[in-house]
Parts: C-alpha cells; sequence; structure tokens
C-alpha cells in the first residue's frame, strides 16, 4: 500500500517542455484542471500528497516520476536522459531525503524513472533514449546490493517503458501488444492493449484503484470485466507533452 504522493503543478511554460507527439501545444488552463483532478484522486486513494510548485526553468518538471525510484528502503535519485531535464531531480531530493535513505545515478549514466518497472523483488529496466547501459549498470548494482533482482529490456518504439507496460499487481500486466510476445515478461497474466488504444498501457494501480486515461473503451471494457475498479482521469493535454499517469507522480 502507498501512503506518499509527490506531484508538482505545471507551469505557465509546460507547453514548452519536450515532445515527440505531433499533436497541438496543451492548454495551460486545461492543464491545471487535469492535473488537479489527478491530485483529488491520488487523495482519494488514501495517500498524503505533497504538491510542489513548478520551476519556470523545467518546462517538463510535472513529470516527477522520471527523477527518483523508490523502494520500501531506499530511494535512487536518478540523472534524467535529456539535458534539459537534468536539475529537476534535486529537488525532489530534498523532499524525499526525510523518508529514505538516498542513492543516486552519477555521470555519465543517465536514467528516467519512467523506464524502471517493478513487480515482486525485480525491477526491468528500459533502455531507450533516456536511460543508457551505465545508467542501467549503476542501477543494478544498487538494486542487488539491496537484495533485488533486475534485468534490461530494450525499448523500441515508445519514450519509455513504462508507456508501454504497468504491473497492476497479482502477476498481471497490462501492456501495448507489441510487447506480449516479449519473453522477458513470459511468467505474467497480460492484459494487451490494443494497438490504437496504447496510450492506455500507461495505467496506474494505486491502493486497488485503477487510473485510467480516458478514451480507451476497448481497454477500459477489458479491465472492467476481469473486475478491476477503473477510474478514469482526462489526460489529453498531458499526452500532448509525452505523459502518461505514472509520470505524473511519485509514489511511496
Ligand atoms: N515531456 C516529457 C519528457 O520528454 O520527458
Amino acid at each position: 500500500m502507498f501512503t506518499n504522493a509527490i506531484v508538482r503543478t505545471p507551469g505557465k511554460n509546460f507547453n514548452q517542455g519536450i515532445t515527440t507527439a505531433k499533436l497541438e501545444k496543451p492548454d495551460y488552463f486545461t492543464t491545471l484542471r487535469q492535473h488537479e483532478a489527478y491530485c483529488k484522486v491520488i487523495e482519494n486513494c488514501g495517500l498524503n500528497i505533497t504538491i510542489l510548485p513548478p520551476d519556470p526553468d523545467y518546462p517538463d518538471c510535472p513529470f516527477v516520476e522520471d527523477t527518483a525510484v523508490i523502494t520500501k528502503n531506499f530511494v535512487i535519485i536518478t540523472r534524467p536522459g535529456d539535458k534539459k531535464r537534468q536539475g529537476e531531480e534535486e529537488k525532489i531530493e530534498e523532499v524525499l531525503r526525510p523518508f529514505r535513505k538516498i542513492e543516486k545515478i552519477k555521470s555519465p549514466g543517465t536514467v528516467d524513472g519512467g523506464d524502471i518497472l517493478q513487480a515482486y523483488n525485480h525491477f526491468f529496466i528500459g533502455l531507450s533514449c533516456r536511460t543508457n547501459t551505465e545508467g542501467a549498470k549503476q542501477l543494478g548494482i544498487i538494486f542487488s546490493r539491496y537484495g533485488y533482482t533486475f534485468s534490461t529490456i530494450s525499448v523500441i518504439n515508445m519514450l519509455h517503458l513504462k508507456s508501454g507496460v504497468s504491473y497492476l499487481g497479482k502477476n498481471i500486466l497490462i501492456l501495448h501488444e507489441d510487447l506480449c510476445s516479449s519473453k522477458e515478461f513470459k511468467s505474467f497474466i497480460k492484459i494487451p492493449v490494443l494497438k490504437k488504444e496504447g496510450y492506455a498501457a500507461n495505467s496506474l494501480m494505486i491502493n486497488n484503484r485503477l487510473l485510467l486515461p480516458e478514451g480507451f473503451p476497448d481497454t477500459r471494457k477489458k479491465l472492467k470485466e476481469l473486475g478491476f475498479p477503473v477510474y478514469e482521469l482526462e489526460m489529453s493535454e498531458f499526452r500532448k507533452m509525452d505523459g502518461g499517469l505514472s509520470c505524473l507522480s511519485l509514489r511511496f
């Protein structure tokens, strides 16, 4: 069970962040409204939420998940893979320091938290345009030191590993249909997400509630049929900036 969450309010220059999505620019007021709704749902899941103010130097700062990997015993403060985002992690380290022992990724390693997927005591590390082999090596050393196992997986055609796969607990993964045949995931029960609904593969299980982006009827139907308590959230403005549900918070 999670008891805490950290989020960061989007700043006025949110639309100047990094994106590969060929969509229109996000509307600031809609972005704020969607972010407030996200925070409310997190609070309704029973978490104490810390809402950090925006930092004008970092338009991508609402995507806090990329700045840290949090376990029961320790936190790894990352070194984000895009230079424009390096430095976002400093504020997050300050907030997390009272809660956990701090470990850090060091140069030339780079890691985005969006590439790190935990299932049981195992971490899947996505090797992507943001997480490099040196970053993965440093992560592996830290995970092993604390008794966790890890493996790496190449991230193709998506920004982060968790853009395409989420762990829902009870050995269940929801994942983009292209990832279903991956041998890394062969021991899991899989809920495939159709290519045309690929964005919904980034969903978020928080204390027995499943947050799902709005507008993906096939995925919603599959999850409801399986008995998941689904809460849909409007995510249109974050999608325009390559962000998903998990990107917007750190849960611990
Ligand atoms: N806009 C989120 C990212 O590129 O990291």
